[in-house]
C-alpha cells in the first residue's frame, strides 16, 4: 500500500491523492507516519520530531532536530499589529472563530512567503504556520479570559512555551510542569497527521487553486470546527457532562442507537477505524499519567470508562463497529490541565497545523497536480423551457 486512495461506495468525496505521509488501515486500527507506528511515536517521540518526520519524510538526527528546533523557535512571535487585530473581537467570541479569522489573515502579515511557487517562501511559510499557531492559539485563550498576551519566552520547548503563554500571567514566574509538558506534547503527536480526513481534504482543495499557504490552513481551521470532526472533543466533554453519573449511561446508549434522535456518542465511531483508534489507545493511558501527575481525579473519566465498556458491549455499537476515537479521551485530560472545553478543538488545529502543512508541501510540490474538482450525480430535472412570470 502506497497510501492509495481506494474508493468506497459510501464516501462521498472524489477526491483522489497519493501520499507518503500517513497510512490507516481502517480495519486493524493501524496508523503509520512515514512508516512509524503512532504508539512508537508518542511513546519515544517528541511533537518537533514528529513535525520533522512529517515535513522530510525521515525522523531527524540530533543536529537535524536541533536546528529544526531552532528555526522554528526563531518564528513564534507574531507582527504586533496581529495583537491589534485581536481587539476586534468580541471577548466573548469563540476561540475557533478568532483562528479562522486570524490564521486567515495572516499572509495579510507575511505577504513575503506567499509566492507559493518559490520553495524559499514555502519553507519560510511553513516554518511561521508551525511556529505561530501555539502563539495564537494561547493569544486566543488570553483575549477570551481578558488576561494580557504573554510573549514566547524561547528558552522553553515548543509545548513548554505554549504552556506558559497559555497559563503564565505577567505578575509572576511560571513554571512549566513536566509531567503536563509531555502529556500535552504527545497530545499533539496524536493529533499531528491523519491521512485525507475532510479538513486536511479542505486544505488539499484549497491549496489546488494556488491559494496562499495562510488561507489553505484557515480553511482547514474552518472544516475542523464541525462536531462531526475536530469539533468532537469539546461535544465529547460536554456529553460526559450532560450524562454525569454512569447510571444514566443507558439513556444516552438508548439515544445514540435511536434513529429518530440525531445524538450521537461523541468520541465514537469513524469514517476509517471500523476498529479502535489506536490514538483513543495512547489517550486513555494518557488520563491515568496526568492525574496521578495533577493528583486530580475526574469523575468524568469513570463515566468515560464505564459508557465504553456498555457500549463496546452492545450489539449496535459491535455490529456497526463503532468505537472510541481520538476525541474521546482527550477532552477530559485537557480539562483536567486546566483548558475551557473551548479550546479544546483551538488545541487539535495547533497540532494538525503540522500535518496540514506537510500535506500542502506535498500536494503543492507535485508535478502532476492539478486543481481538484470534485464531480457530482446530478438528480435535478433535465433541461426544460423558460416559462415567463406571468404564466406561471
Ligand atoms: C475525527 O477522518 C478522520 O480521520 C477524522 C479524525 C482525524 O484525526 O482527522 O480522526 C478526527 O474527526 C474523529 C471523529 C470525531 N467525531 C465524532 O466522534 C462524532 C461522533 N461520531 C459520528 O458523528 C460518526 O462516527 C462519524 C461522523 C465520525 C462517522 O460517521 P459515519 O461516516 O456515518 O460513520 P459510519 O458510516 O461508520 O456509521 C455507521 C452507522 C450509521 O448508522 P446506519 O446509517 O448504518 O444506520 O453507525 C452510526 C451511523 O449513523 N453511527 C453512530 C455513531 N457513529 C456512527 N451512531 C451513534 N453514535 C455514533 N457516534
Amino acid at each position: 500500500q502506497t497510501g492509495a486512495f481506494t474508493y468506497d461506495p459510501g464516501f462521498t468525496s472524489t477526491a483522489s491523492c497519493q501520499s507518503k505521509l500517513t497510512y490507516i488501515d481502517g480495519d486493524e486500527g493501524v496508523l503509520l507516519h512515514r512508516g512509524y507506528a503512532i504508539g512508537d511515536l508518542a511513546e519515544n517521540s517528541s511533537f518537533m520530531e514528529v513535525a520533522y518526520l512529517l515535513l522530510n519524510g525521515e525522523l531527524p538526527n540530533q543536529d537535524e532536530l536541533s536546528g529544526f528546533t531552532n528555526t522554528i523557535t526563531r518564528h513564534t512571535m507574531v507582527h504586533e499589529q496581529l495583537a491589534a487585530f485581536f481587539r476586534g473581537f468580541r471577548r466573548d467570541a469563540h476561540p475557533m472563530a478568532i483562528m479562522c479569522g486570524v490564521v486567515g489573515a495572516l499572509s495579510a502579515f507575511y505577504h513575503d512567503s506567499t509566492d507559493i511557487h518559490d520553495p524559499v517562501q514555502r519553507t519560510i511559510a511553513s516554518h511561521r504556520l508551525i511556529a505561530k499557531i501555539p502563539t495564537i492559539a494561547a493569544m486566543a485563550y488570553k483575549y477570551s479570559v481578558g488576561q494580557p498576551f504573554l510573549y514566547p519566552d524561547n528558552s522553553l520547548s515548543y509545548t513548554g512555551n505554549f504552556l506558559r503563554m497559555t497559563f503564565g500571567v505577567p505578575a509572576e514566574a511560571y513554571e512549566v510542569n513536566p509531567a503536563v509538558e509531555k502529556a500535552m506534547d504527545r497530545i499533539f503527536i496524536l493529533h499531528a497527521d491523519h491521512e485525507q480526513n475532510a479538513s486536511t481534504s479542505t486544505v488539499r482543495l484549497a491549496g489546488s487553486s494556488g491559494a496562499n499557504p495562510f488561507a489553505c490552513i484557515a480553511a482547514g481551521i474552518a472544516c475542523l470546527w464541525g462536531p462531526a470532526h475536530g469539533g468532537a472533543n469539546e461535544a465529547a466533554l460536554n456529553m460526559l457532562r450532560e450524562i454525569g453519573t454512569p447510571d444514566r449511561i443507558p439513556e444516552f446508549i438508548a439515544r445514540a442507537k435511536d434513529k429518530n434522535d440525531p445524538f450521537r456518542l461523541m468520541g465514537f465511531g469513524h469514517r476509517v477505524y471500523k476498529n479502535y483508534d489506536p490514538r483513543a489507545t495512547v489517550m486513555q493511558k494518557t488520563v491515568r499519567e496526568v492525574f496521578d501527575a495533577l493528583k486530580v481525579n475526574d469523575p468524568l473519566f469513570e463515566t468515560a470508562l464505564r459508557l465504553e465498556e456498555i457500549a463496546l458491549n452492545d450489539e449496535y455499537f459491535v455490529e456497526k463497529k463503532l468505537f472510541p476515537n481520538v476525541d474521546f479521551y482527550s477532552g477530559v485530560i485537557l480539562s483536567a490541565i486546566g483548558f475551557p472545553t473551548e479550546m479544546f478543538t483551538v488545541l487539535f488545529a495547533l497540532a494538525r497545523t503540522v500535518g496540514w502543512v506537510a500535506q500542502w508541501n506535498e500536494m503543492i510540490t507535485d508535478p502532476d497536480q492539478k486543481i481538484g474538482r470534485p464531480r457530482q450525480l446530478y438528480t435535478g430535472p433535465t433541461q426544460r423551457a423558460y416559462v415567463p412570470v406571468e404564466k406561471r
